[in-house]
């Protein structure tokens, strides 16, 4: 018997078998092709698991805003159900019926009116349920115009969105051929801005997005006052009236609980319908999104495919088909398990938990704080204009990413992007504790930065654009 198998039969007898005692052992793997030979299960596992090693600590990765750890109960509840295909509703009866608990738990959570006869789905993410959303709004509009005699090809629809969107928008008005009118955000407008929307408004107007959380900084539209304008609008444009998306990404399972009395879902007239993200705020690992509709009107009839379920028919207006039904159940799991009141004290103690980073930050003396995450718990600064250093934003992301902790830099939207910021989204596993190493570990990153020496020319200047970024 060779050494290598006298070798491996002793760690077989001992209960030790090692990893990589397998014949192939001094063999890189192929990675373009498939290997072979099968190779057993725990070696695979082992490869894999070493190979993603580097990426670091999911939960350090403060770019995010996507759930990075469950409960164990939860997540075995997740993984016990990754075989059911959600789109099988006569083959899963009670999954399609915990899908339809999960939406109207969240159409109630939006305060729909009790006599609307509201819609809604589950998707992958939010992207997919603002392409359904903005899909919605185009047929309506279309329908509407050719009623009232709308060349609707004279010229190409468009949406009306600040210019803070999430590239999901972008997406949905390249694949859709609409032209994204953009109403741009400044200084003194760091979300949509009011008094210039309805400018972009015109008959050809699919909709306007209202962002609650936009991306890049956390802030807030002020969707009560954009209501208040659509109001006037269709009062003097009765035969071409436009309404509202809410673009609820990360606000949409957020603002309920922390600030119940703030009015920017169906409560408002003119918003037709709103989608968020199960796998943000919503608490449950990627891929799981959700959007709903106030009534039958706001989705036209052509956009909604009937499937058998149980000898009758269920509605189903998703894009994708086959996929997982658990990250439903795992959003179920957390309605179950966490119920109104643990959601909002979850919510309001990450919350406490930004705004303590944030009061920390601006005691540097450095940063302007852009968001304090008083709204969503995004803390976002950016230089204050005296600050006198030699070392950018970038330069911390890079410092503090030494300690483990992924803190971007990156520039605002166009017209606005000679402004560098740094973002840190807290999510619910970011403790007070965590919180309190993450302060230590900037408070030393710039302490390191204050006192190198080494720094290229051209490279001091704290609003430069660096030679990298994070795109949205
Ligand atoms: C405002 C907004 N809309 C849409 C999306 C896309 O969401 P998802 O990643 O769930 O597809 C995001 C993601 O960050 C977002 O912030």
């Amino acid at each position: 018997m060779s050494e290598k198998k006298q070798r491996k039969e002793l760690c077989r007898d001992h209960f030790l078998e090692e990893y990589f005692e397998m014949d192939e052992e001094d063999t890189l793997l192929p990675q373009d092709h498939l290997y072979e030979a099968p190779i057993p299960a725990e070696v695979a596992y082992r490869i894999i698991s070493d190979e993603l090693l580097d990426e670091g600590s999911a939960r350090m990765n403060l770019s995010t805003f996507c759930t990075t750890e469950m409960d164990p109960e939860g997540t075995r509840l997740m993984a016990q159900t990754l075989e059911k295909n959600a789109i099988d509703k006569s083959e899963y009866p009670q999954t399609a019926a915990i899908e339809q608990r999960c939406v109207n738990i969240l159409a109630n959570l939006w305060h729909i009116p009790q006599n609307e006869t509201f819609l809604g789905t589950s998707t992958v993410g939010s992207s997919e349920a603002c392409m359904l959303g903005g899909m919605a709004m185009k047929f309506r509009w279309r329908n509407n115009a050719k009623a009232h005699g709308l060349d609707v090809n004279a010229r190409r629809p468009n949406l009306v969105i600040s210019s803070g969107y999430q590239v999901c928008w972008e997406k949905f008005c390249v694949y859709w051929d609409i032209e994204m009118r953009t109403v741009p955000m400044d200084a003194a407008h760091l979300s949509l801005n009011l008094d210039t929307v309805m400018d972009k408004v015109d008959e050809y107007t699919i909709g306007i997005v209202g962002i609650m959380g936009i991306t890049y900084t956390g802030k807030y539209d002020d969707l009560a006052g954009l209501d208040a304008k659509v109001e006037d609008y269709n009062a003097a444009h009765p035969d071409f009236p436009v309404y509202i998306h809410v673009d609820g990404a990360s606000g949409g399972f957020f603002a309920p609980f922390v600030d119940p009395g703030f009015s920017w879902d169906f409560r408002l007239k003119n918003v037709v319908s709103i989608n968020t993200s199960g796998h943000k705020y919503g608490l449950v690992y990627p891929g799981v999104g959700w959007v709903i509709w106030r009534n039958e009107a706001c989705l036209p009839d052509e956009l909604i495919f009937r499937v058998s379920y149980l000898g009758g028919e269920l509605p189903t207006m998703a894009i994708n088909f086959s996929r997982s039904a658990s990250q439903i159940i795992g959003q179920y799991y957390n309605f179950v398990r966490f119920g109104f009141n643990g959601y909002q004290a979850i919510q309001k103690r990450t919350r406490r938990v930004a705004m303590t980073l944030s009061r920390a930050l601006a005691d540097t003396g450095l940063f302007d704080m852009i968001n304090d995450g008083s709204n969503l718990p995004i803390v976002c600064w950016t230089f204050k204009k005296d600050a006198r250093v030699k070392w950018n934003l970038y330069d911390l992301a890079d410092r503090v990413r030494m300690h483990g902790w992924q803190v971007p830099a990156y520039p605002l939207p166009k017209n606005m992007d000679q402004i560098i910021i740094q973002r840190i989204v807290v999510r619910a596993d970011l403790s007070r504790e965590l919180g309190e190493l993450l302060i230590r570990d900037i408070t030393t990153a710039i302490d390191e930065l204050n006192h190198a020496h080494i720094l290229t020319e051209g490279f001091t200047d704290t609003s430069s654009n660096g030679a990298y970024g994070f795109t949205h």
